[in-house]
């Protein structure tokens, strides 16, 4: 389906960049995209130029089941933005608890918002579990999961591969086939990054998507309120997000392609319900 999740277990790794930077970066291969942010940061929006004082959001304001079309930014960075809309810490867990009671509240607009075969979804999440990944991993072409080049990343990439970090046993496993790891910050000068970067990249063979450098223009880039293809296209790191943009096409399920119909059973698994 066309939705790309991106996640990490750690905060602060560089999610929100990358989805703008990467939202760009479809935009420019010729795709319609539509950013969905989904962490009571409301930062995305940051990223794409609206203003700060800015505060209307879609999924703040989830228990109403709005009308996802209508929320509809376009933001000067000239992407398509649903914003997360501000909210505070009561708020936030408000929203949280609410869609641990009803996930429909996310999944039921997401599903109308796949359906739209011309559309990619590029979702940003909260650091670590919550309940938006928990609705949109399921329903996604590709997660990615975004991690630093440092010990304490590379420390969770058992997590990552066993899926333990999108829900615990078979559930992760089931996921596992579309989750891809971004290293983000991988520093050139670094013998540390380096040879952690080379190390990733050794053992996860193709299920990393990329890596991106250390580049001061991706801070300079949110402090211009533009994504790092706008904001300088000719940088390093504007390149290696344009590449993993590449590979996440790639991977991404083509949208006319229907989900296969389960096989008939041969015989009812729950012949006591019936219908
Ligand atoms: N490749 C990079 N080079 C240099 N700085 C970067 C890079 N990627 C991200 N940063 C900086 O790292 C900081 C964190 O980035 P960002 O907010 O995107 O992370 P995040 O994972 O979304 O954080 P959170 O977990 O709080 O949502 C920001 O100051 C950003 O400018
Ligand atoms: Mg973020």
């Amino acid at each position: 389906m066309p939705l790309l999740c991106l996640t990490s277990p750690k905060g602060g790794v560089g999610k929100t960049s990358l989805a703008a930077g990467l939202a760009y970066a479809l935009q420019r291969a010729g795709r319609q995209v539509l950013v969905l942010d989904c962490d009571p940061q409301n930062a995305v929006r940051l990223h794409l130029g609206l203003p700060i004082a800015d505060s209307a959001g879609f999924f703040v304001r989830l228990q109403d089941r709005p009308d996802w079309r209508a929320g509809i930014r376009q933001t000067p960075a000239g992407i398509a933005l649903l914003p997360y809309g501000e909210t505070d810490m009561r708020g936030a867990l408000a929203t949280a608890a609410q869609l641990e009671r009803d996930p429909e509240l996310l999944a039921a607009p997401l599903r109308a918002m796949l359906a739209d075969p011309s559309l990619i979804i590029v979702a940003d999440t909260p650091p670590g579990a919550s309940g938006a990944l928990s609705v949109l991993a399921p329903l996604a072409g590709v997660v990615l999961a975004v991690l630093l080049a440092d010990a304490a990343s590379t420390a969770l990439i058992p997590d990552i591969e066993s899926g333990r970090f999108l829900g615990r046993g078979t559930l992760g496993s089931l996921l596992g086939p579309k989750l891809l790891v971004v290293l983000n910050q991988v520093d050139r000068h670094s013998r540390l990054s380096i040879a952690a970067a080379e190390g990733v990249a050794a053992h996860l063979g193709p299920r990393l998507a990329g890596a991106v450098c250390r580049d001061e223009q991706v801070a300079e880039a949110l402090a211009c309120q533009k994504p790092i293809g706008l904001h300088a296209p000719s940088s390093t790191a504007a390149r290696d997000v344009a590449d993993i943009a590449a590979t996440v096409l790639r991977e991404m399920p083509p949208p006319s392609v229907a989900a296969p119909a389960p096989a008939p059973l041969s015989s009812p698994l729950f012949p006591w319900v019936r219908s």
